[in-house]
């Protein structure tokens, strides 16, 4: 069965960005100019996903906004003659979006639980805003081109510095069926750098067979008192086959100020409009800061 569906989870209450996300949904934060859950609208859609279903909490009016047709500014963007500015207005109201509410943030898993009436009894992936990724074939692309071979679940893992992987879900992987896709043990969230099995941290795409669902309604909450989709698919594992491919382009963590700093720096000196101001300032920035080191490279 063909892969069609995919959810994306932004229902979070996405506290280390407060106090931003007070009344927004840090899925709604730009880097440079575009929300970053519009990154992972047109990944699925370039993956080709036909339907998408957000999973929203109490920030949903301006998700459901951002991807509808806003007429009174396209009226006057239009009557300006600011044809730009207008596709770009347009281009995100083309999409079969669906949306439904997480009442309570109790976990990724039971936001992912909100999706069963959607799904159905298909094959679908979860899509992440926490990760932007850059690669040739999209990843979504490649988990789906996986399970047309595997036909079954397959986890996107990166490697990640072993001093880092209690912030992560890690894999317990047990050899590979080809380059890149590990067969797995078992999944471990979180785990001390001295506990954990691997340094293959799961990154924000999973590709899931249906019957995560009967898993997740049984789930019992775990780290921090939320319903773990890295339990759920654990426990998945043990009644069938879940797959981890390792992801090989470039990952940019948006879920944390740090990592959303510098990828709005990257995305910036990629950005035409920006990017040679950007660089120039970059590097004035950097003689101010660091007057000295210059000098020694001289
Ligand atoms: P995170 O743990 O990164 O998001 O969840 P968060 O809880 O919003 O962020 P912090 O830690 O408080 O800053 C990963 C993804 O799962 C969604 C989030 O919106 C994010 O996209 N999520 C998480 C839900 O939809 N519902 C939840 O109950 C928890």
């Amino acid at each position: 069965m063909q892969v069609k569906k995919a959810v994306i989870p932004a229902a979070g209450l996405g506290t280390r960005f407060l106090p931003a996300t007070k009344a927004m949904a840090k899925e709604m934060l730009p880097i440079v100019d575009k929300p970053t859950i519009q990154f992972i609208v047109e990944e699925a859609l370039s993956s080709g996903i036909e339907d998408i279903l957000i999973v929203t909490g109490k920030a949903k009016r301006p998700i459901e906004d951002h991807f509808d047709a806003n007429i009174e500014l396209e009226t006057n963007l239009k009557s300006k003659g600011k044809t730009d500015l207008l596709k770009l207005v347009e281009e995100t109201t083309d999409v079969n979006l669906h949306f439904i509410r997480q009442s309570h943030p109790k976990g990724l898993g039971h936001a992912v639980l909100q999706a069963k009436a959607f799904v159905g009894n298909e094959p679908f992936v979860v899509m992440l805003g926490d990760d932007l990724m850059e690669s040739e074939v999209p990843l979504t692309k490649q988990l789906m081109n996986d399970y047309e071979t595997t036909h079954a679940s397959t986890i996107a893992v990166m490697q990640v510095p072993q001093e880092e992987t209690s912030k992560y879900g890690i894999i317990n992987p047990e050899g590979q069926v080809e380059k890149g896709l590990y067969n797995v043990k078992n999944f471990v969230e979180k785990p001390k750098a001295d506990e954990a099995p691997s340094n293959l941290a799961i990154i924000g795409r999973y590709l899931l067979t249906p019957e995560i669902f009967e898993v997740l309604e049984n789930q019992a909450p775990g780290a921090g008192d939320e319903i773990q989709l890295t339990d759920a698919i654990d426990n998945l594992n043990k009644t069938q086959r879940v797959f981890a491919r390792e992801f090989t382009g470039k990952r940019f963590d948006v879920g944390d100020k740090f990592g959303f700093m510098t990828t709005s720096i990257e995305y910036g000196l990629k950005h035409p409009e920006i990017k040679d101001k950007l660089r120039e300032y970059i590097i004035e920035l950097g003689q101010e800061l660091a007057p000295n080191e210059n000098k020694k490279s001289e």
